[in-house]
């Protein structure tokens, strides 16, 4: 159960900050409310920004998913989609789960091996993939999602080369995204299935793939029914295993109350942000959960009243999901020290308070957008309440270094020393963006586990 700590508070005339409170595990909670001085300890010993990683929250969500999948009456495979997070310590929990990974190349694929994910497990989506993954995709047995004829005669051949037949799934362009660039369009498709029976001593067609933009689930399910139905055509045309859809990730993840969601963005302006930033488009912060965007689209009608689960289900027909977000909800997040604080409140109405660290370590704003739940302040000293609107900037030098364009009203001024927590940041946040700008080392990743009853918390690095 999440705990938002807050009521909906409607901003002050005159321009009191929105008040966005974060969603929290009662983990993280109890983290933050009464192990502090590890956490203070933590960040002075490993350096600022620090990033959270806790995978007992991580191995909770691979459950809720299962159950919501198991409620909807289908079977799928779940893949975690690796690029959302590179600490080891969710990987360990996949294989010691039996999830499989999606790996998008090499490295990844070697990272999920090293952990204990068995290569039938593993899932390779990355774009036009070189021969030397082909290769290891073929030794370790992995479903290889292919891109484009060319790609398609590349892996046969390594297949051939090495005496296997190679499992893989045609990653097709969907009806309502004909554009992506991503996938085949219908004519490279047919020709595919046609080639996959030509060379069915070395690769075994399982299925369709697709890529989606977007959190729609109506658009997700009615991809996935085009999936559904080129394996239809695929069996009519001899190629019986082809029994996979592959419904992608972008399951989304609720970081805010919707109430409150709707609430923010109908009061949203440039004027609410440093340099009156003007920004159009952010991820929906409250919106659905991953549970229930996996009931609509499993229960979206496709052909008739005939929902999308009932319909593969007729047809022998098994998903693979690859959740990255998802499965990374609440397990972990980032600590920030404060470095120093420009009070400009006099003159502008707001303070700087610049972080040890930089955006690099909040991905989510190198996509032209704010990471919008509020930070939490944990200060050094007791002072007395006063709202202390501010927002904060990395200490690099760019000009839009920013790790949070919206003022945030800060319920006690911010001072040097004192900390900041960025919630729920595993979620591609903490490093898919990372940079060792300015020589800057890599933040590091301390793995916690809660004890069990009174016992304290255990921590390491992650990777040790
Ligand atoms: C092929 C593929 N699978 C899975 C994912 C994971 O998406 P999400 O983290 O939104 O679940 C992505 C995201 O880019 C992707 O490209």
């Amino acid at each position: 159960m999440l705990i938002s700590q807050q009521l909906l508070e409607r901003p002050m005339a005159g321009g009191r900050p929105f008040a966005l409170t974060a969603l929290r595990h009662p983990t993280v909670s109890t983290l933050l409310a009464d192990h502090r001085v590890l956490l203070a300890d933590l960040l002075h010993g490993l350096g600022s920004p620090l990033h959270i990683v806790l995978p007992e929250i991580f191995e909770e969500n691979v459950v809720r998913l299962r159950r919501a999948f198991a409620d909807a009456g289908v079977t799928a495979d779940i893949l975690f989609a690796k690029k959302a997070n590179k600490a080891d310590c969710y990987v360990a929990s996949a294989a010691s789960l039996g999830l499989g990974v999606d790996v998008a190349g090499a490295p990844e694929l070697v990272k999920a091996l090293a952990g204990g994910v068995p290569g039938h497990r593993i899932g390779i989506s990355g774009p036009e993939k070189d021969d030397a993954l082909h290769a290891l995709a073929v030794q370790h047995g992995c479903l290889v999602a292919v891109d484009s004829i060319s790609e398609l005669r590349r892996l046969a051949a390594t297949a051939r080369l090495a005496g296997r037949q190679v499992s893989v799934l045609l990653r097709s362009r969907t009806v309502g995204q004909p554009g992506s660039r991503f996938g085949m369009s219908a004519a490279e498709r047919e020709a595919a299935v046609g080639l996959c029976a030509e060379l069915a001593d070395s690769m075994s067609l399982r299925g369709f793939s697709f890529h989606l933009n977007g959190y729609s689930t109506a658009e997700r399910a009615t991809a996935a029914n085009e999936m559904i139905e080129h394996c239809l055509d695929a069996r009519q045309r001899g190629l019986l295993a082809a029994d996979l859809v592959n419904i992608g990730g972008g399951l989304p993840v609720c970081y805010v109350e919707p109430r409150l969601w709707d609430a923010f963005l109908a009061q949203d302006q440039p004027a609410h942000y440093h340099a009156a930033k003007d920004f159009k488009d952010f991820y929906p912060y409250g919106g659905q959960s991953a549970t229930q965007a996996i009931r609509a689209i499993m229960a979206h009608p496709v052909d008739g009243d005939e929902g999308l689960a009932a319909k593969a289900g007729r047809h022998g027909v098994r998903f693979v999901v690859e959740p990255g977000r998802a499965l990374l909800d609440q397990a972990g997040f980032t600590l920030y020290g404060v470095q120093q604080v420009d009070d400009r409140r006099d003159t502008d109405g707001y303070a700087i308070v610049t972080v040890a660290g930089s955006s690099f370590s909040l991905s989510e704003q190198w996509f032209s957008s704010d990471y919008l739940p509020d930070p939490l302040l944990i200060s050094a000293q007791p002072t007395a309440d006063e709202l202390f609107p501010a927002c904060v900037a990395g200490s690099t030098c760019l000009e839009s270094d920013m790790v949070t364009w919206r003022k945030i009203g800060f319920p006690r001024p911010v001072r040097r020393g004192d900390h900041l927590v960025y919630l729920n940041t595993a979620g591609y946040q903490m490093d898919s963006n990372e940079s060792p700008f300015h020589d800057a080392a890599l933040p590091m990743k301390a793995v916690i586990r809660l004890g069990e009853g009174e016992a304290p918390p255990r921590w390491r690095l992650d990777g040790i």
